[in-house]
C-alpha cells in the first residue's frame, strides 16, 4: 500500500498524499475521477436545498417558529422536537403542545357550494376575485395559515366531514411530511390559486430544480425516498398519506406522532394509543392501560442488558425470542420513521434498546435495529430517539454504539439507506466528529483504510465525509488530505456537541456467528456473560 496522508499538527497547512488505492480510486494520472460517493450525495446543492426546504424547525424553548426557509443547516436548524410532545403527564399540564390553531370560524363545508371570495387577501394582501368550489377537492393547491401565523403553500391530501364541517388534511410543500395535519376551512386561503401557491415556494427562495418541484408537486415526497421507484413511491404515498394515529402515551409522555404506521385495523379508529412503556403492549383506552400496568411484571425491555454506565443501559432483544415485543416496537417506531417498511419478520433482527434507569424501572429512550446478517454490510437498520429525548445526544450515542458492535465483529459497517433528513444530519455529525478527532490527534501518515479500521466506518462514508469537509483535494494527479489544524478546529467546532460517550469497557457482548446450516447463534450464551437484566 502506498503512502499516505500526513496528519501532523503543523502551523502550515500540511498536505499529504492520500492512498488512492485505499480510497478506492483509480489511476491518479487521469483527470480527477469522481470520488464516487454513495447514495447520500450529501454535498450536492440539490440535496441541501431539499433538506432545508422540507424540514421545519423551531427555536428552542420559546416554541416560536422561525422562518421555515432555512439556508444554513449547521447554523440555522433549531429544534422542532420541542413541539412534538408534552412534558410529563403528571405535571400540571401547562406544558401543553404548542399546536394551537386559531379558533374555528364557520366551516362552510357540509354541502357543495361556491365560495365567492373578494376583497383583501389575508395571505398576500392582494385584491383578487376567485370562485372556489366547496368542499375543496383532494389535490387542490392553495395556501394555509400555519403555526407561525404565516401562509404556506399546501396540497390537500384528504378531507373528512366532522359535524357537518369539512376538515382537510394538508401537506406543506416546504416542510417534511411529519408536519402534515388536519386543518379547518378558516385556515385556508381560498384566494390563493394554484399558481399563487407555486409562486410562493419560489418567493421563499427555495431555489428548486424543475425535477425537485415536480417531485414535491406530484408526490409531496421529500428526501429519503430516492431509492424507491416511482410505482412503489406512489403506493407508499397512497397507503401512508394520512397519519392514522395522532398521538401516543408512553410512560410519562404524551407524544404527537409523525407518520402513518400500519397498526392492525381494529386500531384505525382511535386517535390516541396507550403503550406500556416496558413490554410495549398497546391499547385504545387509558383504563385498559392501567389494568395492564397492574399485571405487567416487566420493568425493563426483555433480553440481555449488554451495557450499563451510570443510569444508562442497553438491552439486546432478539426478534426471534421476543417476537411480540419486537413487533410492537416496530409499530411504535414506524410512527416516527417515514421511509422504512415495517418488517413483520422480526426474527432476522436484533433490537438494541437504550434506557434511562431509575427506581421505577428502565425507560426506553430510543433504539436501533440490526440485521443478524446483512449482505450489504449494514450495521444498523433503523434508528430512533423518541421525540421527548431528542437533541440530547442519545442519537449520537446509539450511532456510536452500533459502530462499537461492528468493532467487536471486526467488520466495517454503514447504516441502511435511505437515511431520513434527521438521520443524515446525525450521521454526518457523528462521522465528522469521529474522523476529525482522529486527524487532529494522529501523528504521521494515515490511509482511508486505517481510518476505516480505527472507526469501523465504511470507506465510502469516510471519503464522503472528508470530501464534504473539503479535506480531500486533487493535486498534481493525486488525492491529498489537507489537514490544516486551524481548519480541523473550525470543522470540529461546527460539528457541534460530541453527544453521550459510549464506554467500550462497559459493553459485554459477543457477536452472532453464522452456523453451517445458515442459522445464527451467539458464540456463547450472552446471558451468562451479560449483566442479568437488573429488574430495578
Ligand atoms: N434539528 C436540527 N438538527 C438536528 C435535529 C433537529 N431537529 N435532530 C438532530 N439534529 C442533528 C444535530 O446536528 C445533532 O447534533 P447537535 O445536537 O450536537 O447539534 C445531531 O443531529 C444528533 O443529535 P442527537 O441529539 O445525538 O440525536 P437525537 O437523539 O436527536 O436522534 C435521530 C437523532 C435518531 C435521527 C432522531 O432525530 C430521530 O429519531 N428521528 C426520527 C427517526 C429517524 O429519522 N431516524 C433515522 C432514519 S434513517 C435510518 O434509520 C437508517
Ligand atoms: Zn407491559
Amino acid at each position: 500500500m502506498a503512502a499516505l496522508a500526513g496528519m501532523e499538527e503543523e502551523a502550515e497547512a500540511p498536505s499529504a498524499e492520500l492512498d488512492a488505492e485505499a480510497a478506492g480510486l483509480d489511476d491518479p494520472d487521469e483527470p480527477p475521477p469522481p470520488l464516487e460517493l454513495d447514495d447520500l450525495a450529501v454535498g450536492s446543492d440539490e440535496n441541501a436545498e431539499l433538506l432545508n426546504g422540507s424540514s421545519m424547525y423551531f427555536e428552542k424553548g420559546g416554541g416560536i417558529p422561525v422562518d421555515p426557509v432555512v439556508t444554513n443547516l449547521s447554523e440555522d436548524l433549531g429544534d422542532m422536537r420541542d413541539l412534538d410532545f408534552k412534558e410529563p403527564l403528571r405535571s400540571n399540564g401547562s406544558n401543553g403542545r404548542l399546536l394551537s390553531l386559531s379558533p374555528s370560524l364557520s366551516g362552510g363545508g357540509g354541502s357543495m357550494q361556491m365560495f365567492d371570495s373578494g376583497g383583501e387577501d389575508a395571505g398576500s394582501c392582494r385584491k383578487r376575485k376567485n370562485r372556489v368550489l366547496l368542499p375543496l377537492e383532494v389535490g387542490t393547491k392553495l395556501t394555509c395559515r400555519w403555526r407561525d401565523d404565516k401562509y404556506h403553500p399546501v396540497t390537500i391530501i384528504e378531507r373528512k366531514k366532522v359535524n357537518d364541517e369539512y376538515h382537510y388534511y394538508v401537506h406543506y410543500s416546504e416542510f417534511n411530511r411529519r408536519l402534515d395535519e388536519w386543518v379547518k376551512l378558516d385556515q385556508l386561503n381560498l384566494d390563493a390559486t394554484e399558481a399563487d401557491a407555486v409562486e410562493k415556494v419560489e418567493d421563499k427562495g427555495l431555489k428548486m430544480t424543475r425535477h425537485q418541484k415536480r417531485k414535491i408537486d406530484e408526490t409531496h415526497v421529500e428526501e429519503g425516498h430516492e431509492d424507491f421507484d416511482a410505482a412503489s413511491l406512489r403506493e407508499h404515498e397512497e397507503i401512508t398519506k394520512v397519519k392514522n394515529i395522532g398521538k401516543i402515551e408512553l410512560g410519562r409522555y404524551e407524544i404527537d406522532t409523525w407518520y402513518f404506521s400500519p397498526f392492525p385495523p381494529e386500531y384505525s379508529d382511535c386517535n390516541k394509543l396507550f403503550f406500556c412503556e416496558f413490554c410495549l403492549a398497546f391499547v385504545k383506552r387509558k383504563e385498559q392501560l392501567q389494568r395492564h400496568m397492574r399485571k405487567c411484571d416487566l420493568k425493563h425491555p426483555p433480553g440481555d442488558e449488554i451495557y450499563r454506565n451510570g443510569s444508562l443501559s442497553m438491552f439486546e432483544v432478539d426478534g426471534r425470542k421476543n417476537k411480540v415485543y419486537s413487533q410492537n416496537l416496530c409499530y411504535l417506531a414506524k410512527l416516527f420513521l417515514d421511509h422504512k417498511t415495517l418488517y413483520y419478520d422480526v426474527d432476522l433482527f436484533l433490537f438494541y434498546i437504550l434506557c434511562e434507569c431509575d427506581d421505577r424501572g428502565c425507560h426506553m429512550v430510543g433504539y436501533f435495529s440490526k440485521e443478524k446478517h446483512s449482505e450489504e454490510g449494514y450495521n444498523l437498520a433503523c434508528i430512533l430517539t423518541l421525540p421527548p429525548y431528542q437533541r440530547k445526544g442519545y442519537g449520537k450515542f446509539l450511532i456510536a454504539f452500533s459502530y462499537e458492535l461492528s468493532k467487536k465483529e471486526t467488520k466495517v459497517g454503514t447504516p441502511e439507506r435511505p437515511l431520513s433528513d434527521l438521520g443524515l444530519l446525525s450521521y454526518r455529525g457523528y462521522w465528522t466528529r469521529v474522523l476529525l478527532d482522529i486527524l487532529k490527534k494522529h501523528r504521521g501518515n494515515v490511509s482511508i483504510k486505517e481510518l476505516t479500521d480505527m472507526t469501523a466506518i465504511r470507506s465510502e462514508d469516510v471519503i464522503n465525509t472528508l470530501q464534504q469537509l473539503e479535506l480531500i483535494q486533487y493535486r498534481k494527479g493525486q488525492y491529498v488530505i489537507c489537514a490544516d489544524p486551524k481548519l480541523l478546529d473550525r470543522h470540529l467546532k461546527a460539528a457541534g456537541r460530541s453527544g453521550l460517550e459510549v464506554d467500550p469497557s462497559k459493553l459485554i457482548w459477543t457477536p452472532y456467528k453464522e452456523q453451517e446450516d445458515g442459522s445464527l447463534m451467539k458464540t456463547y450464551s450472552s446471558k451468562k456473560a451479560a449483566h442479568k437484566a437488573s429488574g430495578v
